[in-house]
C-alpha cells in the first residue's frame, strides 16, 4: 500500500485521505461522512464505487474529488480498457458532483495521456497517471503553504496572535497534503507564529467540523463558532484575515466555494478586513468568463431536514431536525464576485483578482 505524503505532511500523523495500491487494483479512501467521530478506511475497487464516494461526499473538498476521480478511471479500466469503457468512466465521474472543477482537470488530464494510447498499455498508464495527479496535489498545496505564509508573517509583524477566520474544510481532508486554506495556517505554526483560528461548523453537512479535527490535532487553537457568529466577531475586530478554499474559479476571479462563503466576504469587506482565496491553479475554469457561469450544485433535502452527530456511546447517529415533509433548499455552493477577493493564494504566489486575469491557462 502506498499510503501518499504521509512524511511531507507530518500534521496527518498516521492519516492518509486516499491511497492508490497499483498491485492490488484497489484504492483505500478515509470516509469523512464518519468524522470526526470515527476514523474509518474504506477500499473501493470499481467505478461505481469510486463514483458513489465521491457523490455521497466520503471524499470531498475540489483536489480530493479530483485525484478520487483520476483513480476511479484507473479502477473502471480494470473491468475493460476499450474506448468505450474510457468514455463511460469519464462521463460517470464527470456527473458525480458539478461545481468542483478540479473533477473535469483530473479528468481531462486522464483522458489526455489514455485516448491516445492503445488500450493494453492504459492499465498501467492509469494507475501511474493517477498517482502523479495525486502527488502533485500535495507538492502544489506545500507552495500553497509556502506563499501564505509571507502573508501571515506580514500580519504577525504588527504584533500579537494572528486571528484567521475560514468556512467549510480546506485543510489536508479536503486534498492529498497539506490543504488549501489551512496550508498557510499550518505553515505559520510550524514557523513558531502565535495564530487561532475562528472556525466556523458550515451547516448543512458541518466541514466546520472536519477542520476543527484537523486542527486540534495538529495543535493548532481554535473556536468552533455557528455560521451566525461571523459577522459579529468580524465587527468587533477579533478577526483580522479570512483564507477560504475554492471550487471554481472564474476568469475574471468570481469564486464559487462551499454556501456561506460569499456572506462571509461581504461582512468583511464591510468591516475592511482582507478575504483571500487559497486554491491551486486548477482551480480556475479559464472557460467562465464569470461566477455566473459556475454550476452551482443542488443536495438532497434530506442533509438539511437531518443532522448526523455521536451518540453517548460514540456511535455515528443521524436525528431529524425536520419533518420529511418540510420543504428545503440545499444549495452547496455561493459565489462571492471578485470585488471582495482581497487576494488569491496559489502555487505560483499571491495574486489580485486583476493580476488572476492576465494569468494565461498554461501558466
Ligand atoms: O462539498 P465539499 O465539502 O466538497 O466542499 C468543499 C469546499 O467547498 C472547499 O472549501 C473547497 O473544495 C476547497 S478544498 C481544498
Amino acid at each position: 500500500m502506498i499510503a501518499l505524503h504521509q512524511l511531507q505532511a507530518p500534521m496527518q500523523n498516521a492519516f492518509h485521505t486516499i491511497a492508490g495500491d497499483a498491485n492490488a487494483r484497489r484504492i483505500s479512501i478515509l470516509d469523512q461522512t464518519l468524522l470526526p467521530w470515527q476514523a474509518v478506511y474504506r477500499e473501493l475497487a470499481s467505478l461505481d464505487e469510486a463514483a458513489h464516494a465521491i457523490r455521497s461526499m466520503q471524499v470531498r473538498g475540489a483536489p480530493l474529488i479530483g485525484v478520487t476521480a483520476a483513480f476511479g478511471i484507473a479502477l473502471a479500466l480494470e473491468a475493460s480498457a476499450d474506448d468505450a469503457m474510457l468514455a463511460h468512466a469519464l462521463a460517470t465521474l464527470r456527473a458525480t458532483r458539478p461545481t468542483a472543477v478540479n473533477l473535469h482537470w483530473a479528468l481531462d488530464s486522464m483522458a489526455a495521456v489514455l485516448r491516445p494510447c492503445n488500450p493494453e498499455a492504459r492499465r498501467e498508464l492509469a494507475w501511474r497517471e493517477a498517482q502523479a495527479i495525486a502527488d502533485e496535489d500535495a507538492r502544489t498545496n506545500a507552495e500553497i503553504g509556502r506563499h501564505g505564509l509571507a502573508l501571515l508573517e506580514r500580519l504577525a509583524a504588527t504584533g500579537g496572535r494572528v486571528r484567521v477566520m475560514t468556512h467549510c474544510n480546506a485543510g489536508w481532508l479536503a486534498t492529498t497534503a497539506h490543504g488549501t486554506a489551512l496550508a498557510p495556517i499550518y505553515a505559520a505554526h510550524a514557523a513558531g507564529i502565535e495564530i487561532e483560528v475562528w472556525v466556523s461548523e458550515t451547516r448543512p453537512r458541518n466541514q466546520g467540523l472536519l477542520t476543527a479535527w484537523e486542527l486540534a490535532r495538529a495543535g493548532v487553537p481554535h473556536k468552533v463558532i455557528a455560521d451566525n457568529g461571523a459577522g459579529h466577531l468580524l465587527m468587533q475586530g477579533d478577526v483580522d484575515l479570512l483564507i477560504v478554499g475554492a471550487d471554481r474559479i472564474a476568469a475574471n476571479g468570481d469564486t464559487a466555494n462551499k454556501i456561506g462563503t460569499y456572506l462571509k466576504a461581504l461582512a468583511a469587506f464591510d468591516c475592511g478586513v482582507a478575504f483571500h482565496v487559497a486554491a491551486p491553479l486548477s482551480t480556475i475554469d479559464w472557460r467562465a468568463a464569470d461566477g455566473r457561469a459556475i454550476p452551482i450544485e443542488q443536495r438532497d433535502a434530506a442533509e438539511v431536514r437531518r443532522i448526523t452527530g455521536s451518540d453517548e456511546q460514540g456511535r455515528v447517529v443521524e436525528v431529524r431536525l425536520l419533518p420529511e415533509s418540510a420543504a428545503v433548499g440545499n444549495p452547496a455552493f455561493d459565489v462571492t464576485p471578485a470585488r471582495l477577493i482581497q487576494g488569491f493564494i496559489t502555487e505560483r504566489g499571491c495574486f489580485t483578482p486583476e493580476q488572476l486575469g492576465r494569468l494565461t491557462p498554461s501558466m
